[in-house]
């Protein structure tokens, strides 16, 4: 895949993704998020790859959304349009997991794009942030919503209001993200987490995280209804009877992918 704005990869069952427009910190224009959606979506029905990665470079995964494209839009244009969230929820309708890889700038639509991912692993130095109240608007993509729901109302307030930023320490700690590593280890990182799970049961993988998606959906009952029911499908897949079988002949597992 040959894209403008943006390197793929595939090795090993891992799809990786990589934002590049190094010039404006990886400012997220309509034409790079076109691409992240074809990208996203050739890698979700290539067979050849389990997972995917997303990350940008050193000092930006995403400085947010393109502010010189933005800024002489009018409201017609943007709503007939659906500016430009209808491109970027292409990641949430992948069924293979898709990790974000942050290192540096994650702000504004930046921010939002790696919460959209499954889960975000860090570099240490990450700076995450709503920042588009300085600029006279608000978060666009779910900064508002996600942002409340992963870090709690208090501090993800304080963030919109003020635009502050929050560095990976306190993104690690308030549960933004699920790790921090070195900078010069994340891309390294994220691909061994990526192979852990690319090397494991398509169909567990996939219904672990419809699962894990749906506690932020629904009720707490229904999400444990909705649980034991995939949890009891789990049992007509043939991975089960392989995984289980596995384990009690003490060999490695034969997924079948089934
Ligand atoms: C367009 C951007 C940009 C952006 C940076 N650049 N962010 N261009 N849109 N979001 C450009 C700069 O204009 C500059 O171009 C170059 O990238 C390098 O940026 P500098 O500002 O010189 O770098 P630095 O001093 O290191 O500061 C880094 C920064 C700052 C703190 C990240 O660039 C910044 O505040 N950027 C804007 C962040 C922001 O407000 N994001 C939210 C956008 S609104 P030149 O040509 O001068 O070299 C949004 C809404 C989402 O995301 C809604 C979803 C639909």
């Amino acid at each position: 895949m040959a894209f403008d704005n943006l390197i793929t990869e595939k090795r090993d069952g891992i799809g990786v993704i990589t934002l590049n427009r190094p010039k404006v910190l990886n400012a997220l224009n309509s034409a790079l998020m076109r691409e992240l959606g074809e990208a996203l979506t050739a890698f979700e029905g290539d067979d050849d790859v389990a997972v995917m990665v997303i990350t940008g470079s050193e000092k930006a995964f995403a400085a947010g959304a393109d502010i010189s494209e933005m800024q002489s839009k009018g409201f017609a244009d943007v709503y007939k349009e659906d500016f430009i969230t209808s491109e970027w929820e292409q990641i949430l309708r992948c069924r293979k997991p898709v990790i974000a890889a942050v290192s540096g700038y994650a702000l504004g639509g930046g921010c939002e794009l790696a919460m959209m991912c499954d889960f975000i692993l860090a570099a240490d130095s990450a700076k995450f942030g709503q920042p588009e109240i300085k600029i006279g608007a608000i978060p666009g993509s779910g900064g508002t919503q996600r942002l409340t729901r992963f870090v709690g109302k208090s501090k993800a307030m304080e963030m919109c209001l003020t635009g502050r930023m929050m560095d990976a320490d306190e993104a690690e700690r308030s549960g933004l993200v699920s790790r921090v590593v070195p900078a010069d280890q994340l891309l390294d990182e994220a691909m061994k987490t990526a192979g852990q799970i690319a090397g494991l049961s398509r169909m567990a993988v996939s219904m672990c995280k419809e699962s894990v998606n749906r506690s932020y959906e629904t009720t707490l009952s229904e999400g444990v209804l909705f649980e034991r029911r995939v949890f009891h499908s789990v049992f007509a897949t043939e991975d089960q009877k392989e995984g289980m079988a596995a384990f009690v002949e003490k060999r490695a597992p034969q997924w079948r992918n089934r």
